[in-house]
């Protein structure tokens, strides 16, 4: 049996660790390392896995997933690097870090998986991308896979798919909940209270995503099946295309992939 180590258990962290444990991993094969101890007193006393610090996870665990901000990786790899050899698997959670940097950082042969979820890893409904780095063999990416179809679903892609990855369903969770507050705020100006505008347009957004996953349907079919000659939805519709709302989200995931590529760019070799 595998010991994992959650290295940062903040949000994305503590979601798998909590993802890990439903799935039946036992709290004596989980350990997370966290920087306060208030916090990690916080993670123990709910889920009863320990807390360490970052060498003794080296030490323990066979997979190390990374969990900390980009920002906060140079310690991590400072630490890691005198400890790890190739019969360790890093998993990369970072947004934008290339697994370069993780093979430049650590020995020889260490296998390195990057990997982009995202938030809905918080209720169980992940989408994860995973690429392995020149190290990390099929089995490494079973292994990864298992782990993280606890919490969600998971596809590989070469990792010079990753910045578009991030665009479209790292930040993807953030344009629902843009499109849901503009859509509620809709509801306000036609005149219904706040509470009720928020009731409907969720349940909606649960249903209209429930379809989108079970039904098979292209989301064109679903649209055409609400939208009747000379209704409701055909007059709004029009206003979506006239006020440019598909070239607007062509032009804002662009946008963020661009940025995914300038963020990586800070971690090339010089
Ligand atoms: N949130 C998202 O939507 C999302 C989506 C895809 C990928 N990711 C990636 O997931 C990673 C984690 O994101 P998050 O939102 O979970 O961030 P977060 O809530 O800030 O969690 C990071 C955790 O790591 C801890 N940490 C930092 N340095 C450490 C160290 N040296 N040793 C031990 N613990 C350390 C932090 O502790 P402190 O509180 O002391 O700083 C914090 O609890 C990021 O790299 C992010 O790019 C996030």
């Amino acid at each position: 049996m595998s010991v994992i180590a959650l290295l940062g258990a903040g949000k994305i962290g503590e979601a798998l660790l909590s993802g890990l444990l439903h799935g039946g991993t036992s709290a004596d094969d989980l350990l997370f390392t966290e920087r306060y101890p208030a916090r990690a007193a916080e993670l123990t006393e709910k889920y009863g896995v320990h807390g360490v610090t970052v060498p003794e996870a080296a030490k323990r665990a066979d997979v190390l997933i990374v969990a900390v901000k980009p920002q906060d990786i140079d310690p991590v790899l400072d630490e890691l690097a005198p400890l790890l050899g190739p019969d360790s698997l890093v998993v990369s959670l970072c947004a934008g870090l290339p697994t370069a940097l993780y093979e430049r950082r650590l020995a020889s042969g260490v296998p390195v998986v990057r990997v982009m979820p995202n938030t809905p890893m918080l209720v169980g409904e992940a989408m994860s991308a995973m690429s392995p780095g020149k190290h990390a063999t099929a089995a490494h990416l079973t292994v990864v896979r298992e782990l993280l179809e606890h919490v969600g679903k998971v596809v590989e892609v070469p990792e010079s798919q990753q910045d578009a990855v991030t665009a479209l369903s790292g930040s993807g969770p953030a344009y629902f909940f843009f499109l849901v507050e503009a859509m509620i705020d809709a509801g306000i100006l036609l005149g219904l209270p706040r509470a009720l505008s928020e009731s409907l347009i969720v349940q909606s957004a649960v249903g209209a995503g429930k379809m989108l996953a079970e039904s098979g349907e292209h989301p064109v079919i679903l649209r055409e099946a609400v939208t009747s000659p000379a209704g409701t939805t055909i007059n709004a519709i029009r206003e979506l295309e006239k006020h440019g709302v598909r070239a607007a989200l062509l032009a804002a995931i662009e946008a963020a992939r661009d940025r995914s590529v300038e963020l990586g760019k800070a971690h090339e070799t010089p």
